[in-house]
């Protein structure tokens, strides 16, 4: 509770109890002139949007600007679940530990400090990724395809990545600290030229500005159906929206790099991967070349 209140205290904080209720719709937008990004983020729209039962009704806060809101949470530890946002981060950071970019207000970066059962944690990042292209789904109508084990993709690009950490805690599991980015406004120039060609925004994939108080909404609604979902069911739709399944695949599991085709994906989250040998390697994580 302390982390939390001196969160809520400190100047970045966008007190969302000061903040008139206003309820966020998409606006579509001519394709050749994407008008003036004006997208307010509070956590009372965030809440309004919420169903009232929601684990994640009133925990949200949401910052002007902090280094990475992984690190914040990390460091505050508030009484779980917490999720917070961030207009931006200056040191916003991927899997496995490469920057992310997140200096503009153009995307939902967000992270919950959540408790799961020690089984479920394995599989939080596909659970996560699952409920982020539920999201994008709804609304937008497009179906993101998932690429293991943490990215949504949109036309063969990033459009979104997953990270998750977890804290130990003595004689307690482990909190699981849950990342996700999400690309919503960017235009081609907003990009950096190493990503021109393999990032993409919902604006430049769908022509629509969906707020992000909206997209936080249906994330944390999707992740409470996806997390009390059956594993089995929850992986099936996984393999359903996992393009790499068949094909030819690099995996780099730590210094390694296996190369061969994508067999299966298990109900725990395993890639079994069949090498040019004929044996099949079950491969709990590691990052797939991109775009595969
Ligand atoms: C990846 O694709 O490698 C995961 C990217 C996760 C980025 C998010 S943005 C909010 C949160 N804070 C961070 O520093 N990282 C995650």
């Amino acid at each position: 509770m302390r982390g939390l209140v001196a969160l809520m205290r400190s100047p970045a904080y966008v007190a969302a109890a000061n903040s008139k209720s206003r309820r966020s719709t998409s606006t579509a937008i001519s394709p050749s002139k994407p008008a003036p990004l004006s997208d307010p983020f509070e956590a009372a729209h965030v809440d309004l949007l919420l169903s009232p039962d929601s684990p994640f009704h009133q925990r949200t806060t949401i910052l002007n600007t902090c280094t990475s809101t992984q690190e914040i949470l990390r460091t505050q530890l508030p009484p779980v679940p917490a999720v917070l946002a961030t207009e931006v981060q200056t040191k916003g950071h991927g899997r496995p530990g490469k920057p992310w970019l997140s200096e503009n207000p153009l995307g939902l970066w967000v992270s919950i400090l959540l408790e799961v059962p020690s089984l479920q944690l394995p599989l939080l990042s596909l659970l996560a990724s699952l409920a982020a292209a539920d999201a994008v789904r709804a609304l937008t109508q497009l179906e993101p395809a998932l690429k293991w084990p943490n990215d949504l993709l949109l036309k063969n690009r990033k459009l979104a990545g997953v990270l998750v950490e977890t804290i130990s805690r003595v004689n307690q599991s482990p909190l699981a600290l849950l990342g996700l980015g999400l690309n919503l406004h960017h235009q081609t120039s907003d990009f950096p030229p190493e990503l021109k060609n393999s990032a993409i925004s919902l604006l430049q994939a769908s022509r629509q500005r969906i707020p992000r108080s909206q997209m936080l909404a249906a994330f944390l609604e999707n992740l409470t159906r996806r997390l009390d979902q059956p594993i089995s069911e929850a992986m099936e739709d996984w393999r359903q929206a996992c393009f790499q399944l068949g094909r030819t695949l690099s995996i780099r599991v730590g210094t390694t790099i296996l190369t061969g085709t994508a067999e299966t994906l298990d109900d725990s989250g395993n890639l079994n991967l069949r090498l040019p040998d004929g044996s099949v390697q079950k491969i709990a994580s590691g990052e797939t070349d991109f775009p595969a």
